[in-house]
């Protein structure tokens, strides 16, 4: 079975194409392709995710990066369409639709490879928890493109999606064919992204239970924050990364002590608006008197923060392990990419003996891989109307 995986919850612009066979224990899957398209300097200027201009360059990313994706994947197509035959499809969708998402829809009007019809079997398109705008629009493609190439269309959870990355063994386009690693339950899944911090109970798939979260601020979010404050560039985690690492390597240390929030409320939320104000405070002290925020203080800020949010993760992830007896741990989202939690995380599995899985590079972002693989793995698919999920917790 072919899927086709469209993700737009955010400021990345994903499609990709897996090949999947067999189901439960048997399940295989192949990577195709899979190619993201990055708003992040776009939105750079502001300091984090604009959703009107997200929405905007969803519309006129999605046509070239499918192109782009089909033409890179060897697909069979059954037929050609005529042109006339394309545009009464799309038209039959009604001028209010249409309009929605009118640059969009005019590019796939025009587009002649659309008008190939590639031999796939689902469309998997993330239907939330993202921006609302954003996701109109992939969901609007999804429904679209489902009807010109009669081809079912699936909603996806996003933080599924997270989960799923996390158990791919390989991103490699392409690909060999490959298991899915087996998960040892019940898990403990930590996502922390740009928009969320949430620990999952995991029974089984499709089984999750939302035992903790974010109060405020979601981990990646702090991180984009605290870059701010520092002037570093959107996105902001990265970049404190780098200059954390750099503070490692010249074996600084910090004159400057952070909160650890939350980490004695004996629950499994996290709260990190107000570690991101300690900064603030913390650098408003260091500039006092017209002074300037020096490099040796924008790494030391780095990585005391980065020490600071790595302790809560450690201490909220241990007591989710103690408390449900974890045999597993799933790490997923943009902030799992952080070398200093990837080591704290791989040394708590250790001392654990249970088993970790982190995402690889590629699939620790936003991507449309984990998209295409849920849609794949759901047996039954319901067919049904979609409505945005903008909101910013798991459902
Ligand atoms: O999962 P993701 O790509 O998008 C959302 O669903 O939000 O996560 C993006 C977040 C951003 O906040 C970004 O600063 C953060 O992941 N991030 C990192 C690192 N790489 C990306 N945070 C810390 N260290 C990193 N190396
Ligand atoms: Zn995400």
């Amino acid at each position: 079975m072919i899927t086709l995986g469209i993700e737009t919850s955010c400021d990345d612009t994903a499609l990709a194409l897996i090949e999947t066979k067999g189901d439960g224990d048997t399940f295989e899957c192949r990577v195709i392709a899979s190619l993201v398209h990055s708003q992040a300097s776009l939105h750079s200027p502001y300091g984090g995710v604009f959703p009107t201009l997200a929405k905007r360059e969803h519309g006129k990313n999605l046509v070239p990066l499918l192109e782009k994706l089909l033409s890179e994947s060897e697909l069979t197509f059954s037929r050609e369409m005529s042109s006339d035959e394309l545009n009464t499809i799309v038209e039959s969708f009604g001028e209010d639709f249409l309009n929605k998402d009118k640059d969009l829809f005019n590019l796939v009007k025009a587009s002649e490879f659309i008008r190939k019809v590639p031999v796939i079997d689902r469309i998997a398109v993330t239907e939330g928890p993202g921006l609302e705008p954003a996701l109109w629009v992939g969901i609007n493609f999804a429904k679209v493109l489902g009807k010109i190439w009669s081809v079912p269309v699936v909603p996806v959870n996003h933080m599924e999606g997270h989960v799923v990355a996390s158990l791919l063994k390989s991103d490699v386009s392409n690909g060999e064919w490959q298991k899915l690693s087996e998960l040892q339950v019940p898990a403990i899944a930590l996502l922390i992204s740009g928009g969320h911090t949430e620990l999952i109970k995991i029974q089984a798939f499709g089984q999750y239970e939302l035992i903790g979260q974010t109060r405020d601020d979601a981990v990646g979010e702090a991180f984009d924050k605290v870059a701010r404050l520092l002037g570093l560039p959107y996105p902001g985690g990265p970049q404190i990364s780098k200059l954390s690492l750099l503070a490692d390597e010249e074996e600084l240390i910090s004159e400057i002590t952070l909160p650890r929030p939350m980490i004695g409320s004996g629950d499994l939320n996290f709260s990190f608006s107000g570690l991101k104000t300690a900064v603030l405070y913390a650098v408003r002290e260091l500039t006092k008197d017209g002074l300037e925020l020096n490099d040796h203080s924008k790494k030391m800020l780095a990585l005391e923060f980065e020490h600071a949010v790595c302790e809560t993760l450690e201490v909220k992830l241990r007591n989710a392990i103690d408390i449900i007896t974890a045999e597993s741990i799933i790490v997923g989202g943009g902030v799992s990419a952080n070398t200093r939690l990837r080591e704290m995380f791989t040394r708590l599995a250790e001392e654990y003996g249970i088993p970790l899985y982190l995402p690889s590079t590629h699939t620790s972002g936003d991507n449309a891989l984990m998209i295409a693989l849920v849609g794949a793995m759901k047996s039954d698919i319901e067919i049904r109307e979609m409505k945005a999920d903008g909101t910013k917790r798991l459902a």
